[in-house]
């Protein structure tokens, strides 16, 4: 098993939990599925976020380039009897070419080279929806906390304030940073995260 992910992932636990993020509550409070909603997942994981925006109503496809997480996002489904539409991708290659009324994504966009960062984001706000929202966390570089144990190589942490600028014309929702404490291989270890929703108006 080559995929780091596929590693994490391949135990019954769900690695990252089965809880949504907190940023997926601002989603539900600022666009509710009111009328039909798409909405992708950009690196979906075990799918811990997809089944619960699933589960409140919104049409949700997904995508990760871990074989393991699209299963556990599909068992998680199947549980929890809702449909999500599933597919392999990565995040460097891929560019849509149908509109969504909500792209999500969470620690998922430092996997984009600084160098693609334009062309990744115009795509995705010309893919939108007028009045969709793009709702993206991203783990920021602070120079006062330490490299995560299993920090990866081919990560590429983004500057405080980074992610506002691709959306200087578009309304801001919302927007924090924040630093949170993580367990993840096993060592206690800090991450500091932008967050922001923004919409097409
Ligand atoms: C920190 S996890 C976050 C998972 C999920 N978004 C969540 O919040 O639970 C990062 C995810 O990004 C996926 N990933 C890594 N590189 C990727 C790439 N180049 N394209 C798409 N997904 C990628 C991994 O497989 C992993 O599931």
């Amino acid at each position: 098993m080559s995929n780091l992910y596929d590693r994490r992932y391949n135990q019954q636990k769900y690695y990252w939990g089965v809880r949504p993020s907190p940023i997926c509550f601002e989603v539900l409070k600022i666009l509710p599925p009111e009328k039909p909603l798409k909405l992708l997942d950009i690196g979906c994981g075990e799918g811990r976020n997809a089944i619960f925006f699933a589960r409140n109503g919104y049409d949700v496809t997904v995508f990760d380039t871990s074989e393991k997480g699209l299963e556990k996002t599909k068992m998680l489904a199947d549980k929890t009897s809702v449909k999500i539409k599933v597919f392999n991708a990565n995040i460097k290659e891929f560019r849509l070419s149908e509109k969504f009324d909500i792209l999500f994504s969470t620690g998922v966009l430092h996997y984009i080279p600084k160098e693609l960062r334009s062309e990744v984001f115009e795509n995705y706000k010309n893919f939108t929806n007028p009045g969709g929202l793009n709702v993206f966390s991203v783990f920021v570089h602070k120079p006062f906390i330490e490299k995560a144990p299993d920090a990866e190589a081919t990560a590429h942490k983004w500057l405080s304030g980074e992610l506002l600028t691709y959306y200087h014309d578009w309304l801001i929702k919302y927007c924090t940073e924040e630093i949170f404490d993580c367990m993840s291989s096993g060592k206690p270890h800090k991450h500091a995260v932008s967050r922001i929703i923004a919409r097409n108006n």
